[in-house]
């Protein structure tokens, strides 16, 4: 009996032990199956059954070793032999063996707590954490075809436990050299059975995005499945066919401001009786302006790939010189309306405009000539998007800008250097606005000049900042709400500038009425 026993149990070792030799290779000739592209509804049953098989086979199969690693082509599955003592597994692309090195690297941190629920129900002599690495997204198609960073697709299971809701999350980092520039990235999970068409869609619950870096993409998931990044073109780009129309459009805009600022300079010009600092400042604030809508036009329309590099670098840099002096000078303007309201009127500043015009124009040439310098290539074409109609949405037609192409540099010297002065300006114009309450409660007399021309710098603030931050500061200029909202904007500042000169200049010519009449009924005393 014993005997029997003994042998029957030898038996099954040998069995065992024979399925254990053969095994590695029938993971391999599975791993390879999956490669194999298929049909795209077969492919798409299949994957789901295959990937699953895999996963079964790797955490049945018993090795003689303990680790296991199996490559082919396209797909790497790693088996690790954990127990209860787990204290935390790093994995690396870069430390993993038989790894391509052309390929992108990618890593994977589990914490300690990954086997704590394991543990606290029962206590295993050993827990299996199969990792299966794709490095194609065939298996994994969503309805919308979304594509994926790197076409990377990392997965992970611990036995067949599922492993949900992790204080401590599992780190996942996936290096890349694309820029993501107009796109959005999103850490996903593969979600079975919620797709019509696939075995599947992409999720982003349970995980963070983070990118530490512009290499790299950073995700924190609180649960273990397969893990991806996905790409989206941010935003809805703007069909093809309205591109030529949406073009006109932001034309008109600059144009009615050109045509607006050119016809209130002149206007100014004419008037010389008027040549106070006031004046002065505006007259400067009106040019900066017409330089901006200048450069814009020219920018947009000159960004063709015949178009010398060195000329969109150059149109890019005058482009950002007449942005930063104009938003200069509103924040003079709002300077001097706070001079003027202070000290009632009565300010005398040595060279005063010299110095003004010194910080207005030369500030911001001094800055841009400074980055020309360092580096000239922050500046450049940047590209915008069109999908294509006539290639079912999947054709990009790209239109381009010449513009500040650094995002460190965008996000310094125009959304900083815009935000801030647009800050100040406001803090400014609040503060002038109380001052006007203040004296119109205690003396019922005061100029309404000075209303007037506290609500105009208010006005074209506002307007100045929304017109260009619709333009730059989202990146985005030919979006269709925005550029009409851009245009829109861009035409009442004209509005408004021109607004502003007439009412200084019926101002003034009340002013000089009344003071002829007083002169005059004067004299008829005497
Ligand atoms: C793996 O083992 C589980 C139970 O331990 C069993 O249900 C399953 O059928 C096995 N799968 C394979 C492919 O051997
Ligand atoms: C298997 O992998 C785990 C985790 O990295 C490690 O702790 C263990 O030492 C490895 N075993 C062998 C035999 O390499
Ligand atoms: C991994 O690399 C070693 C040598 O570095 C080689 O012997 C082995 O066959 C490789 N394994 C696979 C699966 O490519
Ligand atoms: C990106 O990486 C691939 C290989 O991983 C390489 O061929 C290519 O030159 C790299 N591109 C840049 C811009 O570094
Ligand atoms: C994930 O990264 C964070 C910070 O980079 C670190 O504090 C945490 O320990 C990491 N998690 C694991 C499991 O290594
Ligand atoms: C996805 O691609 C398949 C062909 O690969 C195509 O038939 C299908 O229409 C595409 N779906 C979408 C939403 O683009
Ligand atoms: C786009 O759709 C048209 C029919 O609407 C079809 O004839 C054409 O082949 C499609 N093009 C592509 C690239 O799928
Ligand atoms: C437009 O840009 C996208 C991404 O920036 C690129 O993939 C595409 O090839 C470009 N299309 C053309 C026609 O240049």
């Amino acid at each position: 009996m014993d005997t029997q026993r003994s042998l029957f149990f030898c038996l099954c070792l040998l069995v065992a032990q024979s399925v254990s030799a053969e095994t590695p290779t029938t993971l391999l000739n599975l791993m390879k199956r999956l490669e194999k592209p298929v049909g795209r509804a077969l492919s798409s049953r299949g994957s789901h059954r295959n990937i699953h098989h895999l996963e079964q086979m790797l955490l049945n199969a018993s090795f003689c070793g303990h680790n296991l690693t199996l490559q082919t082509n396209s797909i790497q599955s790693l088996v690790f032999k954990l127990d209860c003592d787990f204290s935390g597994l790093s994995l690396s692309s870069t430390t993993l063996a038989n790894v391509s090195q052309a390929r992108a690297p990618h890593a994977m941190q589990f914490p300690a707590e990954l086997t704590k629920d394991a543990c606290v129900t029962s206590r295993p002599a050993e827990l299996r954490l199969i990792c299966i690495y794709f490095f194609t997204a065939q298996q994994f198609q969503d309805d919308s075809n979304s594509s994926l960073l790197n076409n990377y697709v990392l997965g992970a299971q611990l036995d067949h436990r599922p492993v949900n809701n992790l204080q401590k999350p599992i780190n996942i980092s996936f290096w890349h050299n694309q820029s993501l520039e107009g796109h959005t990235v999103t850490c996903v999970f593969w979600k079975e059975g919620a797709s019509e068409h696939g075995w599947g869609s992409w999720s982003p619950e349970g995980c963070y995005t983070e990118l530490p870096s512009p290499s790299l993409v950073l995700c924190r998931c609180n649960h273990l499945t397969y893990f991806a990044v996905l790409m989206q073109l941010s935003g809805d780009p703007v069909p093809a066919g309205l591109q030529m129309p949406l073009e006109y459009i932001s034309l008109v805009g600059c144009s009615v401001s050109i045509v607006a600022s050119l016809l209130t300079m002149l206007l100014y010009a004419h008037s010389r009786k008027q040549s106070d600092s006031v004046t002065r400042i505006h007259v400067n604030l009106h040019g900066s302006v017409l330089l901006l809508n200048v450069t814009f036009l020219l920018s947009s329309q000159m960004a063709l790939p015949t178009v010398p590099k060195a000329v969109c670098t150059a149109l890019a840099a005058a482009l950002h010189y007449a942005l930063l002096s104009c938003l200069t000078w509103m924040a003079i303007e709002g300077c001097n309306l706070y001079l003027l309201l202070g000290r009632v009127y009565n300010v005398y500043i040595h060279r005063y405009l010299l110095k003004l015009c010194v910080l207005g124009w030369g500030f911001p040439a001094l800055l841009v000539l400074l980055l020309l310098a360092i580096k000239s290539s922050v500046y450049g074409p940047c590209v915008i998007s069109f999908s294509n109609s006539q290639d079912n949405g999947t054709g990009f037609q790209n239109v381009s800008m010449c513009w500040v192409s650094s995002p460190i540099v965008h996000s310094v010297l125009v959304m900083g250097y815009g935000g801030l002065t647009s800050l100040f300006n406001l803090v400014v114009l609040a503060w002038a606005l109380w001052i006007l309450c203040r004296l119109r409660m205690r003396e019922k007399a005061l100029s309404p000049w000075a209303y007037r021309d506290t609500a105009m710098v208010l006005g074209l603030t506002v307007l100045l900042g929304t017109t260009w931050a619709l333009a730059f500061f989202s990146f985005s200029v030919f979006l269709l709400p925005q550029l009409f909202l851009f245009t829109v904007f861009n035409s009442l500042y004209g509005f408004f500038l021109f607004l502003w000169f007439c009412s200084h200049r019926c101002y003034s010519d009340a002013e000089a009425k009344a003071e002829m009449e007083a002169v005059s009924s004067s004299q008829m005393t005497h």
